[in-house]
């Protein structure tokens, strides 16, 4: 039957917006992240989401939301995904292979983008988990740089391993040939675990509500005038930050009408 299917699957139409998988790194037993040759149309801004996935075992296609994880600027498009070993697409799509198809509908959105914050002195991305991807594509924008005179990257995982796709990101930027200069010192990383030991522990939240997060970064305290924010994790993460920024007096915002933050959820299964 193996052999069969393979043969069947050379000769099988192409998938509707289809797109090639080119390179596959699995990360942790739940994480891994892949890319796809990129559409030649497909223009998005940093931070925006696609649809993708497989089709499913009914001949319909089983879609999701995926934040892209590449810069705007690059010839692959990035994903970052948890592995659901009974979630409907990702038990599959961890067994992607380079030269498999995945569906990519070529429409990207999403509200984690520049046009959505008014001007500002310094950029706040918060993530937990898989909630890194669109600020790994942020992070490679050079209006990012170009917008802002401090940016920083807080990233919450249970485990050290979970970190290591943004900490290997990060520490690949100041030796990128393209936005390396442009990310200089400006770039803070600020990591942290909750269920392993590791140099910073506790959740980033908490790490703000005793004000651990603003002595070791030497900042006063988030503020309207200067700060704007992003937020991408799970629905628990979004609203304890969205409290803590309307706290601080931030407004959330939207690509129709810009403030001081914004806010999504991170794919989850
Ligand atoms: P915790 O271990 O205390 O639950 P997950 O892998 O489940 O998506 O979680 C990713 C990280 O996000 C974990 O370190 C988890 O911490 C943290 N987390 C979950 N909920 C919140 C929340 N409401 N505020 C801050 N961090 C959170």
């Amino acid at each position: 039957t193996q052999t069969a299917t393979q043969t069947d699957s050379t000769r099988a139409p192409a998938l509707p917006d289809a797109a090639t998988v080119t390179e596959v790194r699995h990360w942790t037993d739940r994480l891994f992240s892949f890319k796809v040759e990129r559409p030649r149309s497909l223009r998005f801004r940093s931070g925006e989401f696609v649809m993708i996935g497989l089709l499913g075992d009914n001949g319909k296609p089983l879609l999701r939301a995926y934040s892209i994880a590449s810069p705007s600027w690059a010839d692959e498009l990035e994903f970052y995904s948890i592995k659901v070993q009974d979630g409907p697409l990702t038990s599959r799509l961890q067994h992607i292979q380079p030269g498999d198809q995945i569906i990519l509908r070529p429409k990207p959105v999403g509200t984690l983008v520049h046009d959505a914050l008014l001007p500002g002195k310094r950029i706040w991305f918060f993530a937990t988990g898989t909630g890194i991807a669109p600020f790994a594509s942020l992070i490679r924008d050079p209006q990012t740089y170009e917008d802002y005179e401090q940016v920083y990257l807080t990233h919450t995982c249970r485990d050290v391993a979970e970190l290591d796709y943004g900490r290997e990101l990060v520490e690949s930027l100041k030796d990128d040939p393209l936005i390396g200069e442009m990310v200089g010192d400006k770039l803070t990383y600020y990591p942290t675990t909750t269920r392993e030991e590791s140099p910073r522990m506790g959740r980033v939240t908490t790490l703000i509500e005793n004000g651990t997060l603003f002595s070791e970064l030497g900042i006063a305290d988030f503020g309207p005038a200067t700060d704007r924010a992003m937020v991408c994790g799970s629905l628990a993460f979004n609203m304890d930050m969205k409290a803590i920024l309307e706290g601080a007096g931030l407004r959330e915002g939207a690509n129709s009408e810009p403030a001081e933050y914004v806010v999504e959820k991170a794919f989850v299964g």
